[in-house]
């Protein structure tokens, strides 16, 4: 049963503050968790709360913080650890708002996944190992070259990543992945292109004269690195369109290419690519609120992971509102989305009842805690997306991946390619 509850603040990667906590059962066993913040962030997520004012420029999560000592403290306050609903339900109850604006979403998954992690340990047993499931190692998918709001807008499309559908275990995908990141920084170099620095998630972020180039250059790395291109190493991107949506005219502004296009436009756009170089997924095609446009994308473009980020931000009802519509084939699972490891865990069962892949995915500000990829395996999401396999904030995810494939050793289940289906179970 839950005794105390500690946070503090900490930062993430871009060097804002985040928060942190450390929940102690009775027996004396704790766990703790720091939690991620996004940039690109969906209109619909849960909030997260930010001081103001002048201390960290007003991105300070004190106040969040604050709330956390007390009023969460209390409300969580000999609970069973174990039984995470119980303790979800009593941190949502707290703050009484749908949209966790009250105490503030940070807070409230702080300390939804320190008490995870604190139930692990008291059981003594890897988080992965606490849900019930056979663990199952995620088909990673790895951000090579990134534009957007991770680039400072190098390009429109947020991130180009590499899939490694034709690696047989985890480790032989992150080591495709590494070799594919290695070809097209070397490919990029040679055309005189900058590739010293990294974007938010350590991949590179050329300024490329269009989206279509990055596109190419990602093909040309696969085949620089020698891999075979669709077979052993295939393409997906976020295209985050909502950030590049202007709600005035109701047009997709591609500023690196200075071009303005419909709905109708973009989805051509998309197939045209995927006609030329093997796409297995896109996520948020269409910004979060074109739903009449969604399930024409969908239509568009059989056989495509259609992945649902801004779109349905974890949340259950946007989920049933997609799968209602034919809208997306696939979810992204951001826990910060929607605040609560009992929430993003329904909208996985859900997707799994109504034939959605699930991608289980970190944010664009990250930490060191790897706890992300300890729910991948337990939850048997079958993808994951933590950026690339430089900065230690995603390497932290991967080496966590590596260690659990390494304890399960002989028993470790990998799922491959056919996570990119509904069914990789
Ligand atoms: P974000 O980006 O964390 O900045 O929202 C991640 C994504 O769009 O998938
Ligand atoms: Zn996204």
């Amino acid at each position: 049963n839950i005794a105390s509850v500690l946070s503090w603040e900490a930062f993430d990667s871009r060097g804002n503050p985040t928060v942190a906590s450390r929940v102690t059962l009775r027996d004396g066993t704790s766990g703790s968790a720091i939690v991620p913040s996004g940039a690109s962030t969906g209109t619909h997520e849960a909030v997260e709360l930010r001081d103001g004012g002048v201390r960290y420029g007003g991105r300070g999560v004190a106040g969040a913080v604050a709330n956390t000592n007390t009023v969460l403290r209390d409300a969580v306050h000999g609970i069973d650890a174990t039984d995470q609903g119980a303790v979800d339900s009593a941190l949502r109850d707290a703050d009484g708002s749908a949209d966790l604006s009250s105490l503030g979403a940070n807070a409230i998954l702080s300390v939804s996944t320190a008490s995870a992690r604190a139930a692990a340990s008291a059981a003594g047993l890897p988080l992965y190992a606490t849900f019930g499931h056979a663990p199952l190692l995620p088909l990673p998918m790895v951000n090579i070259i990134s534009g957007g709001a991770h680039a400072d807008g190098a390009v429109d499309v947020q991130d180009f990543l590499v899939v490694p559908v034709g690696a047989e275990s985890f480790h032989e995908a992150i080591e495709f992945a590494w070799r594919v990141r290695r070809g097209t920084a070397r490919v990029l170099e040679e055309a005189g292109y900058d590739v010293a620095l990294v974007a938010d998630e350590g991949g590179l972020g050329p300024r490329l004269p269009s989206n279509r180039a990055a596109l190419e250059f990602l093909a040309r790395g696969i085949t620089e690195a020698g891999l075979e291109l669709g077979t052993q190493a295939a393409i997906a991107i976020d295209v985050a369109a909502t950030e590049f949506y202007d709600d005035d005219s109701g047009l997709y502004h591609l500023a690196s290419e200075n071009r303005h296009l419909s709905s109708t436009e973009l989805i051509a756009e998309f197939e045209a690519w995927s006609a030329d170089v093997p796409i297995v997924s896109i996520e948020d095609i269409l910004s979060e609120d074109d739903w009449d446009n969604w399930p024409k994308a969908h239509a568009a473009l059989p056989g495509t992971q259609l992945l649902g980020d801004d779109l349905f931000v974890t949340n259950p009802r946007r989920l049933a509102r997609g799968v209602e519509a034919d809208a997306a084939n696939a979810v992204l699972v951001k826990p910060n989305q929607i605040g609560t490891l009992s929430q993003a865990l329904e909208v996985i069962d859900y997707a799994r009842d109504h034939n959605v892949a699930t991608v289980l995915s970190a944010r664009s500000g990250e930490t060191e805690d790897p706890w992300l990829a300890d729910l991948a395996v337990g939850w048997r999401t079958g993808q994951i997306k933590v950026g690339s396999t430089t900065r230690s904030e995603r390497t932290a995810k991967w080496n966590r991946l590596l260690e659990i494939e390494a304890e399960l050793g002989a028993s470790a289940q990998y799922a491959g390619p056919r996570a990119l289906g509904p069914d990789p179970v």
